[in-house]
């Protein structure tokens, strides 16, 4: 499977953003990971629909954007609106029974649709939603901020996942080359990585770096 890399914009510039977009774009990333915090799911706030928009309007990469927010599906037809090509949903937010409709709209819209789960959340939890999910984001680190240290605890479940899941798995959180390698060997194909990226010199070798460890 082709390792696909998604620099997570949290840790870029945000004073010039349009550049930094344009420079992972050039540098081979593969999707723009957009992170949404709402201060209630986590300790932080980040950004909106209104600059996914603006996003949008810069960048040919598929916008994968992780909603870290409590009650998910009363904005996810904002953010489809606003261009995302990807949205996740953290299990720990939704209600089940909700979930099949929502997903139906919002596919038929061309978003492809992911579950994540916290590290704290088992597997179990997720696994009735596999077979109308398009992708599961497991989380590496507690979410709410970029830079935190891997939790080599969760492999395990990435290992379990894999067996039972043939579509795409992300990860997200303390993602750089040593980690990204042992989480690939787990079964992982998409890596989200923001600091690792965003704070070394040169984009296109560490974007490289992530996409040859398959
Ligand atoms: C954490 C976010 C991540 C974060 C990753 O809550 O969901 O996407 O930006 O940042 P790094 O790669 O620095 O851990
Ligand atoms: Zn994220």
């Amino acid at each position: 499977m082709k390792i696909k890399v998604a620099p997570s914009i949290l840790s870029a510039d945000f004073s010039c953003l349009e550049k930094e977009i344009k420079a992972v774009e050039k540098a081979g990333a593969d999707l723009l990971h957009v992170d949404v915090m709402d201060g209630h799911f986590v300790p932080n706030i980040t950004i909106g629909p209104v600059v996914v928009e603006s996003i949008r309007k810069v960048t040919r990469l598929p916008l994968d954007v992780h909603l870290m927010i409590e009650n998910p599906f009363r904005y996810s037809e904002m953010f489809a609106k606003a261009g995302s090509d990807m949205l996740t949903f953290h299990v720990e937010t939704v209600i089940p029974a909700e979930c099949e409709k929502k997903f139906q709209e919002l596919r038929a819209r061309g978003v492809k649709i992911g579950i994540s789960l916290n590290p704290a959340t088992p597997f179990s939890k997720i696994k009735e939603f596999l077979d109308t999910i398009d992708f599961v984001l497991v989380m590496t680190v507690n979410p709410g901020f970029g830079g935190q240290q891997f939790m080599s605890e969760v492999i395990p479940k990435i290992k379990e996942l894999r067996s039972f899941f043939q579509k795409d798995i992300a990860i997200d959180g303390g993602i750089n080359d040593v980690t990204g390698k042992e989480v690939v060997a787990a079964g992982a194909n998409v890596l989200a990585a923001g600091s690792y990226i965003f704070k070394s010199s040169d984009y296109t070798k560490a974007i490289r770096s992530l996409q040859c460890l398959c």
